[in-house]
């Protein structure tokens, strides 16, 4: 299936514009060197109905699991929670391809293990597409999965599920062999067949080069305006947290906007002038 409307009659969603055929994996894949390609993550229904117009995918990242359940890392999130959200996207949407990420212990073990996992997402999800961590080491996954029908877009540079290897969060490729290794991984990703390359974290000069030497579209995140395309975190670009990695922009100060609307209703409810006559039910005369 491709396209989802919205039940207006039994959700809160809005109605949403009639449905317009998804973009497609290889759709995105011949956007390289053409226009730059649009992402930014969702977890929720709400949010992907609000992001999908803009957007040319949506990725569910495995960031909702600092962003939505408040863990440490990404390192705990499960194929569950990656499932329901990715079905919840889905829903939300019409027009954008949904990419799931795929979390961590889910695809590393085997090509087989990962087909396993990735097909599980897609069927239980109705996402097109999965996207997976890691370099020359997942290679051989990449093109297994692409080999049997799973669009995968990679994931090179700082990858956060390898937090514990890499010892934090810190931008990779400030020396020559880091650099090195990060064009040696995104080579060996994209000539396994992935039709996207997420660069995170390094620096500007590698992520263009890698975007030179690469036959898909790159999409930066704390990388260079020179990639293919850009994401970042929703919620990160909105203003909804006080703490932000140096590449975010904020496009919006959500923090501020829930907490006055927060404060004045608690101020209402305090002095007894909500609910009003407007919202408050009396039989009919
Ligand atoms: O999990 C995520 O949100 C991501 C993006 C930041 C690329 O991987």
């Amino acid at each position: 299936m491709s396209t989802y409307t919205i039940d207006t009659a039994t959700s809160r969603a809005t109605p949403s514009p009639a449905p317009m055929k998804r973009l497609t994996a290889p759709a995105i894949m011949a956007r390289k060197g053409k226009a730059p390609v649009v992402a930014l993550t969702a977890y929720t229904m709400r949010t992907a109905q609000l992001l999908d117009p803009h957007c040319d995918f949506l990725l569910v990242g495995d960031s909702l699991g600092q962003v939505i359940y408040g863990l440490p890392s990404t390192i705990p999130v499960t194929l569950e929670m990656m499932c329901a959200h990715g079905a919840a996207v889905v829903r939300g949407s019409w027009h954008a391809l949904v990419a799931v990420d795929m979390p961590f212990g889910s695809y590393e073990e085997s090509p087989e293990q990962a087909f396993r996992n990735a097909a599980r997402v897609l069927k239980e999800t109705g996402a097109a597409a999965v996207k997976l961590e890691g370099g020359e080491a997942m290679a051989e996954t990449v093109a297994f999965l692409v080999k049997r029908g799973i669009p995968v877009i990679g994931h090179v540079g700082l990858t956060p599920q390898a937090v514990n290897t890499l010892g934090g969060y810190r931008a990779r490729g400030r020396d020559e062999a880091e650099a090195a290794k990060v064009m040696a991984d995104a080579k060996a990703i994209a000539q396994a067949g992935c039709f996207a390359l997420v660069i995170e974290g390094v620096m500007e000069e590698i992520a263009a080069d890698v975007t030179k030497a690469v036959a898909c579209p790159t999409i930066g995140i704390g990388a260079s305006a020179q990639c293919d395309g850009q994401i970042l975190v929703t919620e990160d670009m909105l203003g909804l947290f006080e703490r932000t990695p140096r590449f975010v922009k904020r496009y919006g100060d959500l923090a501020a906007e829930i907490g006055k609307a927060a404060e004045a209703y608690a101020a209402e409810v305090t002095a007894r002038t909500f609910p009003t006559e407007e919202q408050i039910y009396r039989p009919k005369s």
